[in-house]
């Protein structure tokens, strides 16, 4: 039921409109301001070309990589999407049905559109079926006004096995976000207050608001590295010095992330900052997203320093399309290409994957 010509991230995003009223298309695409980020984390993967170990010795080798004592199949992941019944009536039921086909983890959303406990248990029970391990699930948390309703969904997390929680920092505070269609609803935080920007013209906007007075501060992660003994990791900063202070607080892992380009228009393409995040960041798992549509996207994140990248718009767009066997295919397009892309640049193992085999080229 793919369609044959769809052989590409790129492919699925162009067939994609079509399957999305326009108001989700451009909720799904959107970046912030004029789109310099958006586009920053496209074109800052042309400033790298490949240095290829000519006749080097493949044999052996693998893509597989550890994080937190689990063998994940490549490095790649689903990354946190909210609403995923936006793109397909299944949701998030297709996602986590096209990761465990694929042996791939995934990141659920705080805001998913169907309850954290049935998506896990839609995994337990393909896995089953498959005659497979559930592959790695992370939740993926947006702390709530009340530290009791955080604490809630971290417990619901931890008893459904999800096995991280992945705290986001940098989308606290965002404009009003679309109207969800009849159906479409953030289901776990059904009873939670959800602050949101409503400002009257002459009244106050964001300062001063209860969106910005519930703003996550650092001690809400301090609070958090309490409260749970799964591992944390803290998706949402581009800065090494971030990186490090929250190393220092004990955190399991970083997720080097400008959200896709949606909150702050203006930061840095995620490929201009891994260096820098990943000498700050003490040897802990950093994860990078942004704009990975491609195998050799991946390749060049991996030979800067990150273990491992994460995947967000592609998966609304393969879900919209053809539903669970559309996201599995796209995960198998991308497993594909950067195998295809690691054997090229003669590179059998994530490990060789170093800065040695990039060049900078320069800036058109
Ligand atoms: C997101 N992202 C996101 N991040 C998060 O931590 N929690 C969430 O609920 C969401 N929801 C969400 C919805 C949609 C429609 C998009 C496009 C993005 C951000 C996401 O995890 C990731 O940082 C970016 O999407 C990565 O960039 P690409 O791969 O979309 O270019």
């Amino acid at each position: 039921q793919i369609p044959p010509d769809l052989r590409s991230l790129a492919d699925y995003e162009r067939h994609a409109p079509a399957h999305f009223t326009a108001e989700a298309w451009r909720h799904v695409q959107e970046g912030s301001g004029e789109g310099l980020t958006l586009r920053a984390n496209r074109s800052a993967f042309a400033a790298y070309g490949f240095r290829p170990r000519a006749l080097a010795d493949l044999r052996g080798g693998g893509t597989a990589i550890d994080l937190f004592g689990r063998s994940h199949a490549a490095p790649l992941m689903l990354g946190p999407v909210a609403y995923q019944r936006l793109a397909h009536p299944d949701g998030e039921h297709a996602v986590v049905r096209a990761a465990t086909a694929l042996d791939t983890g995934m990141v659920v959303s705080t805001l998913s559109s169907v309850p954290l406990e049935e998506i896990a248990g839609t995994a337990r029970a393909f896995a089953r079926e498959l005659g497979k391990d559930t592959p790695p699930l992370w939740f993926q948390l947006y702390l709530q006004p009340q530290r009791e309703h955080s604490l809630e969904l971290v417990r619901r997390a931890e008893a459904a096995g999800y096995e991280a929680i992945v705290l986001t920092i940098d989308a606290a505070i965002k404009p009003a976000g679309m109207t969800l269609p009849e159906g479409v609803s953030a289901v776990n935080l059904a009873g939670m207050p959800i602050p949101r920007q409503t400002a009257k013209p002459g009244g106050r906007i964001v300062l001063g608001t209860p969106l910005a007075e519930a703003a996550p501060r650092w001690e809400d992660l301090a609070w958090l590295a309490e409260a749970t003994r799964l591992p944390i990791l803290v998706k949402g900063m581009v800065l090494g010095e971030d990186a490090r202070r929250v190393a220092d607080m004990g955190a399991a892992g970083i997720v080097l992330s400008n959200h896709g380009g949606r909150v702050l228009d203006g930061l840095p393409s995620v490929l201009n900052v891994i260096e820098d995040v990943a000498e700050a960041s003490q040897g802990l798992p950093l994860l990078v997203d942004g704009g990975f549509r491609c195998g050799t996207d991946i390749v060049k994140a991996l030979a800067l320093g990150a273990h491992s990248v994460l995947i967000g718009r592609p998966q609304m767009h393969a879900l919209a399309v053809a539903g669970m066997p559309g996201v599995a295919h796209a995960i198998h397009l991308l497993r594909t290409e950067l195998e295809l892309a690691m054997a090229q640049l003669g590179c059998p193992t994530v490990g060789d994957l170093t800065r040695e085999r990039l060049i900078d080229l320069p800036r058109m």
